[in-house]
């Protein structure tokens, strides 16, 4: 089934969510690998920080094909729950979905290297872009200085304390659903069928 119906997610849908979720793992995994494992200035060190800009990248552009699906789709009936747990439900995914947006764009944004898109082509960073000199210097009149920090506040703040605890708390509550409750929820969003 390709599209969602009353009952569970359809394969457009899976697919989105579960390649995105591979890519939030890919993203901590390479930007953690670099700060953890590797000396500054090896080439083993660049690599990492090149993985985690193109694992990004791609990020951005499944994001938008999963707004646009979102947008189009409607999703599968509620599972039964009290009003306060379909709240909390909807405000943690909106909070997911502005998290997708948020980081992609701080990371490009407030990035100091070209993304070598997994060695096939470069994509110049923003400081470097005519949209920055037209944007941020003429527009808003900030420096590099007075620009970056906040952005990259966001970013690397929001990764370290924020992001991951919200992802957790998202599994938590599909685990939840599936051990204790033992309803639907984590079944249709997945493709093989769990006992
Ligand atoms: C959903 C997408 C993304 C997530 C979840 C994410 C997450 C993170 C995290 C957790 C960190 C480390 C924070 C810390 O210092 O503890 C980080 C650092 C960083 N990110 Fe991202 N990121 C994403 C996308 C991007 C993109 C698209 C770019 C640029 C094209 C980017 C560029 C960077 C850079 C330059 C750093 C600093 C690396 C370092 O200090 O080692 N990120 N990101
Ligand atoms: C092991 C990891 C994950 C598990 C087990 C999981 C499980 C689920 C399940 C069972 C649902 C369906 C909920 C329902 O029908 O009400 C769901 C929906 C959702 N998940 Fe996850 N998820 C995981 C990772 C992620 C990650 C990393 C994100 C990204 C930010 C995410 C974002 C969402 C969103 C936004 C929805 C709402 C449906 C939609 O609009 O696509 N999930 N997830």
């Amino acid at each position: 089934m390709l599209h969602n119906s009353s009952e569970r997610y359809g394969t457009v849908a899976m697919a989105l969510h579960w390649v995105v979720a591979a890519l939030f793992l890919a993203l901590y995994v390479s930007v953690y690998y670099r700060q953890w494992f590797t000396e500054p200035k090896t080439e083993a060190n660049w690599s990492a920080l090149q993985l985690h800009l193109s694992f990004g990248v791609t990020m951005a552009v499944f994001v938008v094909l999963r707004v646009l699906y979102k947008l189009w789709s409607q999703p599968p009936q509620e599972v039964p729950g009290t009003p306060l747990e379909h709240r909390a439900a909807k405000s943690v995914h909106w909070t997911l979905y502005a998290v997708m947006i948020i980081m992609p764009i701080t990371g490009y944004l407030g990035t100091g290297a070209d993304t070598e898109f997994f060695g096939l082509f470069d994509i110049t960073q923003f400081r470097h872009t005519g949209m920055y000199e037209t944007v941020v210097q003429g527009w808003l009149g900030l420096t590099w200085e007075q620009f970056e920090p906040p952005i990259d506040f966001v970013h690397k703040q929001g990764g370290a304390y924020f992001v991951w605890v919200l992802i957790g708390v998202h599994v938590s509550a599909a685990l939840f659903h599936h051990f204790v409750r033992k309803d639907n929820t984590l079944r249709r969003m997945l493709p093989v069928s769990l006992k």
